[in-house]
């Protein structure tokens, strides 16, 4: 059955989407040519991004799934994250870059970030299709962004609104 629910009104379309995908891409091969990189794509909301985003970078590299849960509830961000799957192999030594979706707070960004370096990688830098820079709590660096959004609720490529609209091909606003 059809749902009655508007469908989001469209913020970023499929085509602008992916000439910034493939900018990204391009800026990443050029600075990792040479080195172990390592995507690491945080579930779920990154599945889309980094599907797209390993496509654009044209360089060997090794992809790796981290499936974290913030605690609390679903739209306010603890800035407590547990890992409900861990990376399948060590890193030691890479160059890992974070794959996420959206950057709100920044309290999920700054727990993985610190975990991460415990486990003595090379670099671990950021690649974010989304920014929310009004929603700051703990600032962190994004070393490549994509797109800065206002503070508005955003649904489609990956993101979702209680588990639905992440197979959207473009990001947008739910419409009450
Ligand atoms: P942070 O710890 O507040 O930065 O939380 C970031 C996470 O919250 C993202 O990875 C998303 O899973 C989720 N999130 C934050 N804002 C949105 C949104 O507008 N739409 C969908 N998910 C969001
Ligand atoms: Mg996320």
């Amino acid at each position: 059955m059809r749902s009655m629910v508007a469908p989001p009104a469209e913020l970023l379309s499929q085509a602008v989407i992916s000439a910034r995908v493939k900018e990204l891409g391009a800026q990443i091969a050029a600075d990792y040519a040479g080195k172990s990189l390592v995507l690491l794509c945080v579930l779920k909301g990154s599945f889309v991004f980094a599907a797209d985003l390993a496509r654009a970078i044209d360089l060997p590299l090794r992809v790796e799934f981290l499936g974290v849960r913030s605690y609390g509830d679903d739209t306010r961000s603890s800035g407590v994250v547990q890992i409900t799957q861990d990376l399948t192999r060590p890193i030691a030594g890479d160059h890992v870059l974070i794959v996420e979706d959206i950057v709100d707070t920044g309290l999920t960004l700054s727990y993985l970030r610190e975990q991460l370096l415990a486990r003595m990688p090379a670099t671990v830098k950021v690649c974010a299709l989304l920014h929310k820079p009004s929603r700051t709590v703990t600032p962190v660096e994004i070393e490549y962004l994509g797109f800065t959004v206002a503070d508005v609720f955003v649904v489609g490529y990956g993101l979702d609104h209680a588990e639905q609209f992440r197979n959207l091909p473009y990001v947008g606003v739910l419409t009450p």
